[in-house]
């Protein structure tokens, strides 16, 4: 897989300042894959994502479809179609649902987010924003019905499906998402975790989960990566380690 995988990433090194987080990772993601990145508090998910997305400086190689992404500014990154759903979802409380739909468009690709830009309050235009808008709406139909209200009124969990609708607004080929489930209820996780897998089986999405709730993340997946201290210790299919009694004790925090 790894000669034609869509993502790819080689001794990656990356942290804050002087303190270096992570030492050297390395792995793939094929077209269309969901991958999972599973560990312990502060073992350098984030940190990963933010490397990838270019918010932090990183050594070593990021190439998404063979392009080059190592030290690309997160602008760049993100015009090349990487959509990053941070820890704490970065939402703009003050503005509205649809306002921050609409500003998801803004680093498109396309130069029809120009468009999104004068449509960002909301006049009609017919753009293909507004298309983006209506297709968001038929994975979350619950934002249509909020789309005027403000984002920080939301529940925490219309608030997860508003971030994450906001980087679908992007057309991401590659979407990073640090830990959807934190703070919400079962069920609601749940829901995400199912519109999260129709995203990527209707739009060939290539997704990178990183996931404190490992039993979610590896139902949706199809490879997982455990990270430790800022190394890969262990990487497999979903099945594979979901299916090791010890790696899942020791690891994941949970009996199988
Ligand atoms: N902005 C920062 N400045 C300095 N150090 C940081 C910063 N952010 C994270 N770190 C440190 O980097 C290490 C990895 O943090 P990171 O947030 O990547 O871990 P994580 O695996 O996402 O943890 P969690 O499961 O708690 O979210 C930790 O030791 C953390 O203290
Ligand atoms: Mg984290």
């Amino acid at each position: 897989m790894s000669e034609n995988a869509f993502l790819t990433v080689t001794d990656l090194r990356a942290g804050y300042g002087g303190a270096r987080v992570l030492h050297g990772v390395s792995l793939a993601v094929g077209q269309g894959e969901i991958c999972a990145i599973l560990g312990p508090n502060g073992a350098g998910k984030t940190t990963l994502l933010r490397a990838l997305s270019g918010m932090v400086r990183v050594r070593g190689d990021v190439r998404l479809d063979g392009a080059d992404l190592s030290g690309r500014s997160p602008d760049t990154i993100a015009r090349q179609g990487v959509a990053h759903v941070p820890e704490g979802r970065g939402t703009f409380m003050p503005l509205t649902v649809e306002e921050n739909l609409r500003l998801g468009a803004f680093v498109r690709r396309d130069r029809r987010s120009l468009r999104g830009l004068r449509d960002l309050r909301g006049r009609r235009g017919g753009s293909a924003v507004d298309a983006d808008l209506e297709r968001v709406h038929t994975y979350f139909p619950v934002l249509k019905t909020r789309l005027k209200q403000v984002a920080g009124s939301l529940s925490g969990g219309e608030q997860q499906m508003l971030a994450i609708g906001r980087a679908l607004m992007l057309r991401p080929r590659l979407l990073l998402l640090d830990e959807p489930s934190l703070g919400l209820a079962p069920m609601v996780t749940q829901e995400l975790f199912r519109i999260v897998r129709a995203v990527n089986e209707e739009e060939r999405t290539t997704v990178v989960v990183v996931e404190q709730n490992a039993h979610l993340a590896l139902s949706i997946a199809q490879q997982a990566h455990v990270l430790e201290s800022g190394r890969i210790v262990l990487s497999g299919s979903a099945e594979q380690i979901r299916a090791d009694e010890q790696v899942a004790q020791s690891y994941l925090g949970y009996r199988v």
